[in-house]
């Protein structure tokens, strides 16, 4: 495991703790990395509404992205007891705009942080949706 990679979920765990889900009581951080090894994070925001619910890796790249950054190094994810939460489908497609296949994903559950899961976008998300 690379020292950036622990480095990331470190950050990723810690942005957990900013979380917003007083119905889900499900906490999820997530930290990505730019190309130039800048680093934004995201935690999920909920809303009385359900559906308006925000992902922490969606919060993580609109961030990014919002603020002039494209290319992405890494993901890391922090959520779940036991086993470690995975991102969402919506959250793999909005990755799978900016990253390619070989885009690399950490995951780590909130109560295990030593239990380190690695996965590839493409892993994950095999058959992007692509105009
Ligand atoms: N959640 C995330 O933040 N990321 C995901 O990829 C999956 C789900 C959040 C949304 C909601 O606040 C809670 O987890 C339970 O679904």
């Amino acid at each position: 495991m690379s020292i950036e990679t622990e480095k990331l979920l470190a950050t990723a765990r810690k942005a957990a703790r900013n979380t917003y889900s007083p119905y889900s009581k499900f906490p999820v951080g997530a930290a990505l990395m730019t190309a130039r090894g800048k680093v934004f994070t995201g935690c999920n925001v909920e809303n009385a509404s359900y559906g308006l619910t925000m992902c922490a890796e969606r919060v993580a790249v609109l961030k990014a992205v919002s603020e002039g950054n494209q290319k992405f190094k890494a993901l890391a994810v922090v959520g779940g007891r036991g086993k470690a939460a995975r991102p969402c489908g919506a959250c793999l497609q909005v990755l799978a705009e900016f990253c390619g296949p070989d885009f690399p994903v950490s995951f780590s559950s909130l109560d295990k942080p030593d239990r380190i899961e690695r996965l590839t976008l493409g892993d994950l998300l095999p058959h992007t949706f692509k105009l």
